[in-house]
């Protein structure tokens, strides 16, 4: 079987390197020439465990790799072409720009001569796939095509992973011919006995964003219950602990903390809301999600300002930039909205990063940017723990409070314990503690 992937993003390039991976021959395009030419270097353009290696067996040892900058002369041979192109939100309303979209079903219309199945794989606004396939009908006939809707669920920092072992595999299409190729190409997910479910192409798209939207759902109600926790004394972990070992609640998705953030959540729940808003549906359960996300990090800037009287001229150590672990993408991080406006009350914001600290620098040039925590550290009135990454987990405090001043330090995903800390001598401030 031969794939063609268009969009080389995070969904586009990790299902290319994970179909080569499953043993087919995939070309992966993408109008940007530089980011191809670099791909076929194995120099992957973000960061995501295990990629690089990924890239580098298939593209120079099985060869089932490969990248073009040309659509047209890449996708005639292919039996399944992915959409896998950016859906960004538009800058009002939160409604998905599909123009990417577009443009390629009208490019895929124009290059193809013998049947294949097009799948859009991004996150696309239920009633898209369909627009798709009204826009190749134009110029292929019907039974020289088939569409199908194959959202994808995995997540930054653990994508491959998530991608080879996923919990399931959502399949969209209207016929048997269609279902069959797309039950062959994820075969080798048999062996893990990975569920398929198979449905109609609008319920597929729903799934996705549904999914996305009560996940993050279960976030702002945790943020809400740890607020609750704050003031009555209760231990927001312990909560959710005790909540999550209920199967019907499931443990996942609990953490506390200072809001989601990223490509996808804070744009996917904007855009499914004004779906629901199209169709005159009240969907108000997820207004109430987005609009408590978005003070959620007001809220927390505010909690630290004034539970540390910071002041103009004070320092900080932010440890973490990026929007989680385990990445190197700041799109939404609450780390460095925290950052915009301590910089704006002209407080020096010391910052480490293990690999965002270019992009976050490039976006926020008064950042200073330092080789390890604990030269973040070094003079910062206060400690703000961003994002939960491994290498902050043990951080030896002793060696940072040497000089026993009040330090405060803001644990915003609660990886440590309150009574140690404070023991060390630390004004310690956990999330919903
Ligand atoms: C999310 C979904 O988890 C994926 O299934 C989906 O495929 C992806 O969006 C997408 O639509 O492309 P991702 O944005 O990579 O994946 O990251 P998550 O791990 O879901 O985290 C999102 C945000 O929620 C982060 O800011 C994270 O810190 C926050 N979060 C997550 C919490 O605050 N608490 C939690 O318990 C979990």
């Amino acid at each position: 079987m031969k794939l063609a992937i268009i969009g080389t993003g995070y969904v586009g390039l990790i299902t290319g390197a994970c179909f080569a991976e499953f043993g087919y021959e995939t070309i992966c395009i993408d109008k940007d020439e530089k980011r191809v030419n670099e791909l076929n270097n194995s120099k992957c353009p973000f960061f995501e465990p295990g990629i690089e290696d990924l890239l580098n067996k298939h593209l120079n040892k099985t060869k089932l790799l490969s990248f073009s900058s040309s659509l047209s002369n890449s996708i005639s041979n292919a039996d399944i072409i992915f959409i896998t192109v950016g859906t960004p939100s538009k800058r009002i309303e939160g409604e998905a720009d599909l123009s990417y979209v577009w443009n390629v079903a009208d490019e895929i219309s124009k290059n193809i001569n013998k049947y294949c199945v097009i799948v859009t794989k991004s996150t696309v606004p239920v009633g898209t796939t369909r627009e798709v396939q009204n826009i190749i009908s134009k110029k292929i006939h019907e039974e020289n095509f088939d569409i199908v809707s194959n959202p994808e669920f995995l997540r930054e920092g653990s994508a491959i992973n998530d991608f080879t072992r996923p919990d399931r595999v959502v399949i969209g299409c209207e016929n048997k011919k269609s279902e069959e190729i797309m039950r062959e190409l994820y075969k080798p997910l048999n062996l893990i006995d990975t569920q398929i479910v198979v449905t109609s192409i609008e319920t597929s798209e729903i799934i996705k964003y549904a999914s996305n939207s009560f996940l993050a759902t279960k976030i702002s109600f945790i943020n809400q219950v740890a607020n609750l926790c704050e003031k009555v004394g209760a231990d927001i972990q312990d909560v959710a602990q005790g909540m999550g070992i209920d199967k019907r609640i499931g443990a996942k998705f609990l953490d506390a903390g200072p809001g989601y953030g990223g490509s996808c959540f804070p744009k996917d729940v904007k855009a499914f809301i004004n779906t629901a808003d199209k169709n005159d549906i009240d969907l108000s359960i997820l207004s109430a999600v987005d609009k408590f996300n978005d003070g959620r990090v007001v809220e927390i800037t505010n909690k630290i300002i004034s539970k540390s009287n910071l002041k103009k001229g004070d320092s900080i150590a932010l440890l973490g930039l990026s929007f989680k672990p385990n990445t190197d993408d700041i799109r939404d991080s609450t780390s460095l909205k925290i950052a915009k406006t301590l910089n704006d009350m002209n407080i020096k914001i010391q910052s480490y990063d293990p690999v965002a600290m270019k992009n976050a620098k490039e976006e926020n040039p008064f950042l200073v940017l330092c080789s390890n925590a604990y030269e973040a550290c070094n003079n910062a009135k206060v400690i703000i723990i961003g994002t939960e990454w491994n290498e902050f987990r043990a951080l030896d405090f002793k060696k940072i409070n040497k000089k026993k001043n009040k330090l405060y330090i803001f644990d915003l995903r609660n990886i440590y314990s309150p009574k140690e800390l404070k023991e060390l001598g630390f004004d310690y401030f956990g999330t919903g503690k």
